[in-house]
């Protein structure tokens, strides 16, 4: 058995080219993102436990059981973030950002950490991007948002996702539909799964989605959320739906979106894949609105609206392979004996800092096996470099797809290889 060290269950390394892949994504990201005012904002990965238990809700299955808690050296208890809407309330309140600008726009992407069960779509340190919109109590923003994401998904090549609305109400809405939940349930409690029969007591509105295949009946049959609204969320869903309609984004009302973290108010959505792709785990993106959190943490009343898609699960759909975000290999120069591996160095040198990608085979070894190289790579152009070459300061610029060769001076190497991408 080996005692080579391995990486937690749960936490992957992301290596090239893969990560092309999510460079792509990333970039995405903030040139969409910028375009609707979003800046980037980067909180620490660790946060004071009771942030957690405040913001996120003591009966959420994230701080009841996923955690990765642990005391530091002052005895303090922290937490690795298992989410940033959170921390980015903790931070705005922090730097009293809402006495500077009446809206706030910022987004976010990092590593989170929730103690899970590992699965296709599901780890233990998962990336996130997110936004988070502070200081708009109307319809609109949710609408933006929405439509946002859905934009960038459609960039990203993503195919087959539905968005999905729903409205959650906030205060006596929610008092109502609770007290109307348990009282379908009650009767059926004992056929409940165990963590059900729990959120009875605790989280009603997890009951409606709840993975428990045997539940899902009931669920289906239980009273929606939508007919217990007061007038105002009622109004703020219509005008959502009629945002979206005008900006010509499709979507479903789905009455069984609840999310499972406690602070939203009002508007809930998902964005799910309609692919088998990601097996259980068919929700790409979550979020809504969540207007008591700011004051709930000490801060000035402010509504909010959010979003966060998970990275992993996102690039798992999108069906580009990896190595075609990779930049394409300009030129490859094969090499022989050190004098040629010193110059060739200076060549790429110059050509890199001028934007192009180039290999200089560093190794000492035969050309067959160099040329087989530069085919691997894909390499465009290739020169080779030995003594006579340098002797002459002369080269032949071989062209790999057309199998034509080039003479250059090796001083105009640069107008040579950019005019060779050309031909
Ligand atoms: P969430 O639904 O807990 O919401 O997570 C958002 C997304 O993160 C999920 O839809 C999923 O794609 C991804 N995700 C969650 N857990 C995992 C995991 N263990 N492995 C892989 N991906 C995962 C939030 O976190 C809220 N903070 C969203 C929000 C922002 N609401 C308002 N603002």
């Amino acid at each position: 058995m080996s005692d080579a060290p391995s990486s937690v269950r749960g936490m992957n390394d992301l290596l090239p080219p893969e990560s092309a892949k999510w460079q792509h994504l990333e970039a995405a990201c903030r040139a969409l993102f910028a375009s609707f005012g979003y800046g980037e904002i980067r909180p620490p990965v660790v946060e004071h436990t009771e942030l957690f238990a405040r913001g996120v809700g003591e009966a959420t299955d994230v701080v009841e059981k996923e955690m990765y808690t642990f005391r530091d050296r002052s005895d303090r208890s922290l937490t690795l973030r298992p989410e940033l809407t959170a921390g980015c309330a903790r931070a705005y309140i922090e730097h009293s950002i809402a006495m500077k600008e009446p809206v706030t726009r910022w987004w976010y992407q990092g590593p989170m950490f929730r103690y899970e069960n590992v699965q296709v779509g599901r780890y233990r340190q998962f990336w996130q991007v997110g936004c988070e919109a502070y200081g708009v109590t109307e319809p609109t923003m949710d609408a933006e948002q929405i439509a946002m994401l859905v934009a960038l998904f459609t960039g990203l090549g993503i195919p087959k996702l539905e968005a999905r609305i729903n409205n959650v109400g906030e205060g006596e809405d929610r008092v109502r539909y609770r007290a109307a939940l348990v009282a379908y349930y009650e009767p059926h409690r004992a056929t409940l799964c165990e963590d059900c029969q729990r959120r009875l007591d605790t989280n009603p509105l997890r009951l409606l989605d709840c993975k428990v295949r045997a539940d899902h009946a009931l669920a289906a049959a239980a009273p929606r959320v939508l007919d217990h609204l007061g007038d105002k969320a009622a109004v703020h869903f219509a005008g959502l739906c009629a945002a979206l309609d005008a900006i010509g984004v499709p979507y479903q009302i789905d009455p069984r979106i609840v999310r499972g973290l406690d602070y939203y108010t009002g508007t809930v959505f998902e964005i799910v894949t309609t692919t088998d792709e990601l097996k259980s785990q068919s929700t790409v993106c979550g979020g809504g609105r969540y207007d008591s959190m700011i004051a709930s943490l000490g801060g000035p009343a402010t509504p909010a609206f959010g979003f966060a898609f998970g990275v992993e699960r996102a690039i798992r759909l999108m069906p580009a392979p990896a190595e075609s975000f990779v930049p394409a290999l300009a030129l490859y120069i094969a090499t022989i004996g050190a004098a040629a591996r010193q110059r060739a160095t200076a060549l790429a040198h110059r050509l890199r800092l001028a934007g192009l990608v180039v290999e200089v085979e560093h190794r000492e070894v035969g050309m067959k096996a160099q040329f087989r190289r530069a085919d691997k790579l894909g390499a465009r152009l290739t020169l080779a470099l030995g003594e006579a070459e340098l002797a002459s300061n002369q080269a032949k610029l071989k062209h790999m797809a057309a199998r034509t060769e080039t003479p250059v001076a090796l001083d105009d190497l640069l107008a040579a290889v950019t005019a060779g991408l050309q031909s």
